[in-house]
This record gives structure tokens, C-alpha cells and sequence, in this order.
């Protein structure tokens, strides 16, 4: 019953624990930014001939506000990135169209796609794409259109473009996933390029595999490249065209097992990017991309899940790729949070850290300076007892002295009246 599949949207997303910890982590660098600001102010508006502070240690609190500003910066423009590989006409781009729910990136028999196509979030509800080698915007209405502006550009096969995409129907953009869609590895020999160029920031790699065929070596030994390059990356790997499958039931079983013991072997002894077999098994679907880009873009229309013939194995099949989501998106975000605000952690702490040293020895200097003015007060205060004492001594002597020399002057006033 086509009815009871449920919509991936339907239940809570778990990139809600990227888009919430980035959310998290944007209020916190709010107010570093103010703690860092407000101490600059405070620390300017001390008087200059004062022996508080020393100049290298404004220049370091200063430095901070740019260093904040440019953290802040970096955390709005922080995205998941996941990169698709493959074989050419595996069905990496169909894969990637059933993931947004729409049928964006050009696909078809053959070589299809060119050059990297990173799909992310429009700002302004409007589609565009800007290319490498021109920073104009071009607006893009259709796939029809996208096909043919990639085709006219002189692009190389390691060159980017940028489509925008708005996400009213696409829920994975509205949460910050950013989808790469690549040329087939088979069709070009500049993989290390690659490489630097698109794989170093990924945090998810999506191996879309023909289950018509099997793993080839040109897509091992581009994994194999990935992974000296990257400690462990996460790599989900996608038997797509599984529908094939279905002519020929009699086989579905021992090639599905076949296919999950070589790709296993491949995770785990060979690429050694997951631990355990059954770690391994959880990174590897058998699905039909086509099928759930059809379903997704009936739904959309409101018909059923399924308007034609349905293939035999359809719903396993749509479940699986429903299945793989969910885990891509659970791996994603949490190894997006751990690579992308691990980082913006230390840094904010050192920074923090920084601020915190210099107030403290300003605090320091400041308790020394008064504590040495309270002692200076204490001895001119002694001074002045001291002095009030002399005083009351010199006063009585000079009173005795005075009548001593009056009776002395009355004594001879009186000697000389007598005589
Ligand atoms: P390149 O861009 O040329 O490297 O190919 P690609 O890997 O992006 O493949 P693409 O998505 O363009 O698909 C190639 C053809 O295979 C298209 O005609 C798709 O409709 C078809 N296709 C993709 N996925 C499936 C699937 O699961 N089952 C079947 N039967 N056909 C599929
Ligand atoms: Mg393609």
C-alpha cells in the first residue's frame, strides 16, 4: 500500500542535531563577541600613562574582535558536505535528485555530467548558478536549461559550479546539507585533483555502485587515494539499479549476498574505514534511485507513490532507500558537528582564555598599585602624629620657659622699684 510510506520529513530529522549545535554555538559566539568587545573598550578607555597595561597586551585583545568576526563569518557560512562518486552512468546524479525530492541535475544514458555541481540552499527563494570561471549568476528555470549552461562552459572536469537551489521542496538544503555530484571516475584521469580539490572538507562520501555489475577497481583505488588522504572517512556505498534485480528473481538473493561479502571485505579489510562486518553492513543499501525519484515526483503531484507497472520489490526497495537517509543523515550531521565545531570550540576557549590572562593581571596590577598608596598614606599619616607630638612637646617647654622669664622679669621689676 503506497499510502503507508511515510515522507522522510514526517519524523524529526536527525540533521536537527547539526542545525541545532550550529545554532548553539552562533549564540555563543554572540556574546564572546561582546565579552571580547567590552574588554577592548575598557581596556582603551584606561589612561595611557597609568603602568596598567602594556601595549602588546592591547594589541592582543584587539586582534581578538577581528579573529571573533572572522569565526563568525566561517560558522554562518558551515555546511554538511556530502560528495557522490562512481562509475558514469551509475546513477550518482539520479541519486542525488531523489535525495532533494526534484528532478534538478541533468542525468541520462551516457556521459552525462561534466564537471562538480555542489547543489545548496538559495538565500532568495530563486534557482541560479554561478560557475567558476565567471562570478555572474545565471538563472536557471529548468534542468533542461542547467544541462545546457553546463554543456556551453569551457569547464574542465575538476571545475565547480555552484547551482541554488530553493528549499520549499527540499528538506535536506533548509538543513545545511550541501550535495556534490561528480563526473564518473572512470572518464578522468585528474582524480588527485579532485581530491584536493572537493574531498578534503566532505564530511560523508556517498560510492554509487551498479548492482548490475560489481565494485571495479578504478572505484576502489579512488577510495583508496580518499583515504590517505582522510583519517576513516564515512563512506556509504549504493547498489543502485537494484529494480534489475527483479527480472531475475531466482538470482536476487545470492547476488545481493555476494555483492554485500566483496563490499563489506572492501569497508572493512581493505579501505579499514569501518571496525567491525556489522558496522560495514549498515553502510551498504541495494535501491533503485530511479523508482524513488518517480515516487517522490508523483507524491509531489499528489498521485500515488506508484502510477505504472509496479516492479516487483518496489516497496523493499523504497524503504531501503528511505533506510539509507535516515542513517546518511544521523552520520552526517554528527560527524559534521564533531569536525566543522570542534575547531570553533578550541578556538572560541583560547580566545576567551586570552582575554580572561590579561584582565587578571590587570586586576593584579591594579591591587599592587593600590595596596602600595595605602601603605605610602600610613607612613605620612605616622609622619603627621609624629609631628603633632614635637608640637605638643615644644609647646609646653616654650610655656614653662616663658614663666620661668616672666617671674624672672617680675622678680627684677620688683628688685628695682625697691631699690
Ligand atoms: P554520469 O553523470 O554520466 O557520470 O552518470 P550518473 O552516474 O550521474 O548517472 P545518471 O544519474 O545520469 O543515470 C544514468 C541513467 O541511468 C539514467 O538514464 C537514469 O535514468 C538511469 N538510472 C539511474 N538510476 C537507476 C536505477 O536505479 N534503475 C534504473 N533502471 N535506471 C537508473
Ligand atoms: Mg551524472
Amino acid at each position: 500500500n503506497s499510502l503507508s510510506i511515510s515522507p522522510t520529513t514526517a519524523i524529526q530529522s536527525p540533521l536537527q542535531i547539526f542545525v541545532r549545535a550550529k545554532k548553539r554555538i552562533n549564540d555563543i559566539y554572540g556574546e564572546v563577541e561582546q565579552y571580547v568587545s567590552d574588554s577592548c573598550k575598557f581596556l582603551s578607555a584606561l589612561p595611557k600613562d597609568s603602568d596598567l597595561i602594556t601595549n602588546e597586551e592591547l594589541v592582543v585583545v584587539n586582534s581578538h574582535v577581528e579573529k571573533v568576526k572572522g569565526i563568525r563569518e566561517v560558522l554562518s557560512r558551515d555546511h554538511m558536505k556530502v560528495a557522490f562518486f562512481g562509475r558514469t552512468s551509475n546513477g550518482k546524479s539520479t541519486v542525488i535528485n531523489s535525495m532533494l525530492r526534484e528532478r534538478i541535475l541533468p542525468s541520462g544514458i551516457g556521459h552525462t555530467t561534466n564537471c562538480f555541481i555542489q547543489v545548496e540552499k538559495s538565500e532568495n527563494d530563486e534557482s541560479y548558478l554561478i560557475s567558476e570561471d565567471s562570478m555572474e549568476r545565471k538563472n536557471v528555470k529548468s534542468v533542461s536549461q542547467l544541462a545546457h549552461s553546463l554543456c556551453t562552459g569551457s569547464l574542465g572536469d575538476s571545475a565547480l559550479v555552484r547551482v541554488y537551489w530553493p528549499t520549499d521542496k527540499c528538506p535536506l538544503l533548509r538543513d545545511d546539507v550541501v550535495l556534490v555530484d561528480s563526473p564518473g571516475i572512470d572518464v578522468s584521469p585528474n582524480l588527485d585533483s579532485w581530491i584536493d580539490r572537493h574531498c578534503l572538507d566532505a564530511d560523508v562520501f556517498v560510492l554509487v555502485a551498479n548492482s548490475e555489475s560489481t565494485l571495479m577497481l578504478t572505484e576502489k583505488n579512488f577510495f583508496f587515494k580518499v583515504s590517505a588522504r582522510l583519517s576513516k572517512p564515512n563512506v556509504f556505498v549504493l547498489n543502485n539499479r537494484w529494480d534489475a534485480s527483479a527480472s531475475e528473481p531466482e538470482y536476487l538473493e545470492e547476488v545481493r549476498r555476494q555483492h554485500m561479502l566483496r563490499t563489506v571485505d572492501f569497508l572493512v579489510d581493505e579501505l579499514k574505514v569501518c571496525g567491525t562486518r556489522s558496522e560495514a553492513e549498515q553502510r551498504v543499501f541495494f535501491v533503485s534511485a530511479k523508482e524513488v525519484l518517480q515516487a517522490r515526483t508523483n507524491e509531489f503531484k499528489g498521485l500515488p507513490l506508484n502510477t505504472g507497472i509496479v516492479t516487483d520489490g518496489f516497496h523493499g526497495r523504497y524503504f531501503e532507500f528511505q533506510d539509507f537517509e535516515r542513517k546518511f543523515e544521523e552520520c552526517i550531521s554528527k560527524s559534521a558537528v564533531r569536525t566543522k565545531f570542534d575547531q570553533h570550540t578550541k578556538r572560541g576557549k583560547a580566545v576567551v582564555g586570552d582575554a580572561r590572562n590579561v584582565m587578571e593581571v590587570l586586576l593584579e596590577r591594579t591591587s599592587a598599585k593600590r595596596a602600595a598608596k595605602s601603605q605610602s598614606r600610613r607612613e605620612v599619616l605616622d609622619h603627621l602624629d609624629f609631628t603633632e607630638k614635637q608640637l605638643q612637646l615644644v609647646t609646653v617647654e616654650m610655656k614653662d620657659k616663658i614663666c620661668k622669664m616672666v617671674e624672672e622679669v617680675e622678680h627684677k621689676v620688683s628688685k628695682a622699684l625697691n631699690d
